[in-house]
């Protein structure tokens, strides 16, 4: 079988995913890259993002929509949430950039660490508006976030792979 492994990383946080998904493709042909990879020949299309406001990048977006009939895998790494449920949201939310030509598999996302200075906007908020509780969630979120992906995220997004995997043939 023939995979398109394509991804849209900033910090590496994407990227570090996409190269678990492709150990995980084992013996098949990959083929590996960003939204500039031409998709045409492949059967099953692995397609991640780094979440930008509480989207997929504009990049994903633009090449989601130029993708038809084929078996797609979306995969991505979010800095807030960690749950579940969040998670389903950004799938929910990718989702309607994908044509109904396409077959979407499945989803897996992670958490993402983010750069230094979300932190440092969080702490000079807080400092303006020490009443507003959230702001000490965000903190302690973008803590948690910091060793993320993990190893454990990594083995997951392999399995997720495999699963992906068996459902096209
Ligand atoms: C401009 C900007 C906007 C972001 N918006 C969100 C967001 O809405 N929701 C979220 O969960 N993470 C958000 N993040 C965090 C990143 O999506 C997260 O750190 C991700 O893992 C980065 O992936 P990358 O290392 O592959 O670029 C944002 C980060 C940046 C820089």
């Amino acid at each position: 079988m023939k995979i398109a492994i394509i991804y849209d990383s900033i910090t590496g946080n994407t990227k570090k995913i996409a190269e678990a998904i492709k150990e995980a493709c084992g013996e098949n042909e990959i083929i590996f890259g960003n939204m500039d990879t031409d998709v045409n020949a492949v059967d099953l299309v692995f397609i991640g993002s780094w979440t930008d406001k509480g989207n997929c990048s504009q990049k994903v977006k633009e090449k989601l929509e130029k993708i038809n009939h084929k078996k797609i895998a979306i995969f991505g790494t979010a800095g807030f949430g960690g749950s579940e449920e969040y998670f389903n949201h950004l799938y929910q939310r990718i989702k309607q950039w994908i044509p109904q030509t396409n077959e979407i598999l499945g989803y897996f996302y992670c958490q993402g660490k983010m750069p230094l200075t979300v932190k440092d906007r969080y702490i000079k908020m807080m400092t303006e508006h020490p009443e507003d509780k959230k702001l000490q969630v965000s903190i302690e979120n973008f803590e948690k976030a910091l060793t993320h992906p993990d190893g454990k995220d990594v083995e997951h997004a392999k399995e997720f792979a495999r699963r992906m995997i068996k459902r096209c043939v």
